[in-house]
């Protein structure tokens, strides 16, 4: 399987991708990375691992249309079967999504449908988490559709909140277990071991 990861930050979640495919744990190959910020650490991952790494950003298009065929274009010209979005803080376009409908993945450092969608990303998920008073949070893999953080859920595990945590704290404890989520859903489409049918997905043990 061939995968194009998307990533507009520092990508962590990019590099326990790519350690789990390094060891042989996900049977795929990382041949992209896409930033729409020339900055983004994840850049920099991509480069240290050999990887290419594309920086496109709607600014440079003149229209959407237009946006979205050469995010099309690049990902032909590379073979990619699969996407995984990694803290990539833009709208994927429409024609992507149903081009790669049911193989585009996210994830969300929150248990969806709760604190997700426009606007929940980064510090302000953990902000409106501990300003709700839930006493568990987590982290959501879920496939991709045309609304933000709306596609069905593959996979979610919980972390406690505790009444002294700050967004900071929340946030480590949160991207430990993205970490260990995000590689097995991969690993699963990779093994042909997800099950999509409607807004319902699972994985096959
Ligand atoms: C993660 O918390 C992820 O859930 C969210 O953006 C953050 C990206 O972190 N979508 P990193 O760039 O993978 O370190």
């Amino acid at each position: 399987m061939n995968i194009a990861v998307f990533a507009s930050g520092r990508g962590s979640n990019f590099e326990s991708i790519l350690k789990a495919i390094e060891s042989g744990f996900i049977p795929a190959q990382i041949r992209l990375l896409v930033s729409n910020k020339s900055s983004a650490g994840a850049i920099e991952i991509a480069r240290a691992h050999g990887i290419p790494a594309i920086h496109i950003s709607q600014k440079m298009f003149q229209n959407d249309s237009e946006y979205a065929r050469a995010l099309l274009d690049t990902l032909n010209n590379y073979r990619i079967e699969f996407i995984a979005l990694a803290g990539y803080l833009k709208k994927i376009p429409d024609e992507v999504i149903k081009q790669y409908k049911n193989r585009i993945v996210n994830i969300h450092p929150a248990l969806l449908p709760a604190f997700g969608g426009p606007g929940m990303y980064g510090h302000h998920v953990h902000e409106a988490v501990l300003a709700s008073g839930v006493k568990v949070t987590g982290a959501t893999v879920h496939l991709v559709d045309e609304q933000y953080d709306h596609g069905p859920i593959l996979l979610q595990k919980t972390v406690p909140v505790y009444t002294n945590d700050t967004p900071d704290t929340l946030a480590e404890r949160v991207l430990k277990v993205e970490h260990e989520i995000y590689p097995l859903a991969i690993k699963a489409f990779a093994e042909g071991r997800v099950k999509i049918e409607g807004n319902k997905a699972w994985i096959v043990i």
